[in-house]
């Protein structure tokens, strides 16, 4: 492939065409959420079965756009307060965790759209990532990311931004 990926264009999108079987399956729970506490024994059993199937593990409760994929899916992980937009693609071994063990409140990150969220990177905490970022392999997102930018390394700092 010799065209620059850019996630902000929409490319990667492009480039990433299909359905993962961990995003199908975590449609099926979140639907079963909407039924509350009756939906949620069948939620939790997808939960599960789509972890043992795909080693993906998505909370049933995260809120996830349309058009989102997480091409080969092991070792992901995206917690229940997360939101992620449209377009984006999130890498294998990527973790949308809390910062702090055991808080109930908001903690997960806001990713916004056409996010390119590299293998093994981890985003910590209620940060918000901007449309179009991307996020370097192996990089720790302690801190919110600007729209468009690029940030590489632990803690991750900005690279380049594209918007400035
Ligand atoms: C985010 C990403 C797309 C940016 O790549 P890029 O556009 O080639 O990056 P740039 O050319 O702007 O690199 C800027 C600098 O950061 C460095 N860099 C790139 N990726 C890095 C990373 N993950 N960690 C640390 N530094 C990195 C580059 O060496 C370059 O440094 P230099 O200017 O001193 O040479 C890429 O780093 C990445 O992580 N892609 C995801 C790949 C992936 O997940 N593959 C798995 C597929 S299964």
């Amino acid at each position: 492939m010799t065209e620059t990926v850019s996630a902000s264009e929409g490319l990667l999108t492009q480039h990433y065409r299909g359905w993962d079987l961990a995003i199908v399956l975590y449609r099926v729970s979140h639907s079963c959420t909407r039924l509350g506490i009756v939906g949620w024994p069948f939620a939790k059993m997808v939960h599960w079965i789509s972890r043992a199937v795909t080693s993906c593990d998505i909370d049933p409760r995260a809120r996830i756009e349309k058009g989102v994929r997480v091409p080969h899916s092991v070792g992901v992980v995206i917690g229940e307060t997360t939101t992620i937009g449209a377009g984006t693609i999130v890498m294998p071994g990527v973790v949308i965790g809390a910062r702090v063990i055991g808080d109930t409140y908001k903690r997960h990150a806001d990713v916004g759209r056409n996010v390119l969220i590299g293998a093994g990177a981890k985003i910590l905490g209620a940060v918000r990532v901007g449309d179009g970022a991307q996020i370097g392999a192996n990089s720790v997102v302690l801190r919110d990311v600007p729209a468009g930018a690029k940030v590489f390394g632990i803690p991750a700092t900005v690279a380049e931004n594209k918007d400035a």
